[in-house]
């Protein structure tokens, strides 16, 4: 029996084994919409030039509108032996309009068409993460702004710092979340171009107008390069490689919402709905999704390895090899949408606990800094010099097992005579936060100050 599809070269069909390795229907019917936009552009320009009749080129369109409609309704009659979608779309539209469906691939080949495909599939979820990441930006600043004045404690080595306030974390991530929506927006405007009308790999002889069918698909240019066009996949890894630093971001958040929502800490309480329980202890309300989110960051730096070890030393152009793109492609949007959308979920319902957060602020000599700051501004010290004292004052609490404003005036000054009562100001958190008043600092006016900013970017 000679091959369904290309006949005429074969004298025997694929083994079943070759059939299996070979199809991606599986995953790429995923790509039925964007397969039928790319066709209805490239038919319509067809007839423009002239290079099909306008007859057939009604016929054409008609029926892939209502192969479009029949896919949507999940109507596609699977056959491996077909093996992906763009000759699933066409042999549908052969039963439906008969033999004027073949002139539908002149000009054409599925290398151009399956780049123009992920593209235009790349594009959307582009759109769409960075509405997501959107949403989660309001979430972050709603709770910033709830708590621009609550005191918590600043961390570096995961030690006690410096005091901060909740609400100047919480901008922390809406920066970070920025930038990825930056980079989401950047990876857009470097592939928004059409890789249709490189046929194979060499163009074509037709007439085609590639202008047409970049601009109707809603790309700024055709490809310039037909080779690069057809086996550039560098979109795809740009896209997987902005999710990849996103989810990291996801990841940290995700990680701090593990540890404040422990028992031990008690920054924050996760609500019951983005929690579970166990089943065998009874007490437990364990922060799953943000352990999810934690663990998909692994997957999605897979994901962009996996691609980025496919495309590595392919030699010009296309390979089926490519073939191998969509899936990781696909798994990260779908898991980086979970990820975003939980994310905003959770960090919506969190309930923050001052009390616990404030003590702990205070704990671990934290305003240690402030204290060196004052011997530097009243005493007029050098900071190094300031530095000293004020470690030898923290060792001397410890040993005592109080907190630096625990200690007796007497006792600052077998250390350093020249302290007086007002440096004990110093020593609050509240003042030490207050204090911060640097551009971008933790002060409560320099957080609000970011809020504002934020709030008005976002609109
Ligand atoms: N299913 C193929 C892919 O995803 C489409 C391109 C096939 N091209 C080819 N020359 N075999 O890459």
């Amino acid at each position: 029996s000679s091959n369904r599809q290309w006949g005429g070269r074969f004298s025997s069909g694929p083994a079943a084994i070759m059939e299996k390795i070979n199809a991606s229907i599986d995953f790429d019917r995923r790509l039925f919409a964007e397969d039928i936009e790319g066709s209805l552009a490239h038919v319509q320009m067809l007839v423009e030039q002239k290079i099909v009749s306008a007859e057939d080129g009604r016929a054409i369109a008609d029926g892939l509108r209502t192969i479009l409609q029949e896919f949507g309704e999940g109507k596609m009659r699977v056959d491996p032996a077909l093996e992906d979608i763009h000759t699933h779309v066409e042999a549908r539209l052969k039963e439906l309009i008969g033999p004027a469906a073949g002139r539908l691939h002149t000009a054409r080949s599925r290398n151009d068409q399956v780049a123009t495909d992920l593209r235009l599939w790349v594009r959307k979820e582009l759109d769409a993460a960075d509405r997501g990441f959107a949403d989660l930006q309001q979430a972050l600043l709603d709770q910033a702004e709830r708590h621009a004045d609550t005191i918590m404690p600043g961390f570096t080595h995961l030690q006690s710092a410096q005091p901060v306030t909740f609400g100047h974390h919480m901008m922390a991530y809406v920066e970070m979340f920025g930038r990825d929506r930056g980079r989401l927006q950047d990876c857009r405007r470097r592939m928004n171009e059409c890789p249709l009308g490189a046929a194979a790999l060499a163009g074509t002889s037709f007439p085609i107008d590639r202008q047409a069918t970049a601009g109707t698909l809603g790309f700024d240019r055709p490809t310039a390069n037909s080779l690069d066009a057809v086996s550039d996949r560098d979109f795809a890894l740009e896209y997987l490689s902005t999710a990849a630093i996103a989810a990291s971001h996801l990841s940290r958040l995700a990680e701090e919402i593990v540890i404040w929502s422990s028992a031990q800490f008690r920054f924050v309480t996760c609500s019951d709905s983005f929690s579970t329980g166990s089943s065998i202890m009874p007490q437990k309300k364990n922060p799953d999704a943000a352990e999810l989110i934690r663990g998909k960051a692994g997957r999605l730096y897979g994901n962009l390895t996996s691609l980025l070890v496919v495309m590595k030393g392919l030699p010009m152009t296309y390979g089926k090899d490519m073939q191998e793109d969509k899936e990781p492609v696909f798994d990260t949007a779908d898991n980086l949408a979970l990820c975003v959308a939980a994310m905003t979920g959770m960090i919506a319902e969190l309930t923050v606990n001052e009390g616990p957060m404030l003590a702990a602020a205070g704990s671990g000599f934290s305003t240690a800094t402030d204290l060196a700051d004052w011997l530097v501004r009243v005493l007029g010290m050098p900071f190094r010099d300031a530095h000293h004292v004020t470690g030898e004052l923290v060792r001397l609490a410890e040993e005592k097992a109080v907190d630096l404003d625990g200690l007796a005036l007497d006792d600052m000054r077998a250390v350093e005579p020249r302290i007086t009562e007002a440096l004990f100001d110093v020593l609050g958190v509240a003042n030490s936060v207050n204090s911060r008043q640097s551009y971008g600092g933790t002060a409560p006016a320099q957080v609000r100050a970011q809020i504002a900013r934020w709030r008005e970017a976002l609109r």
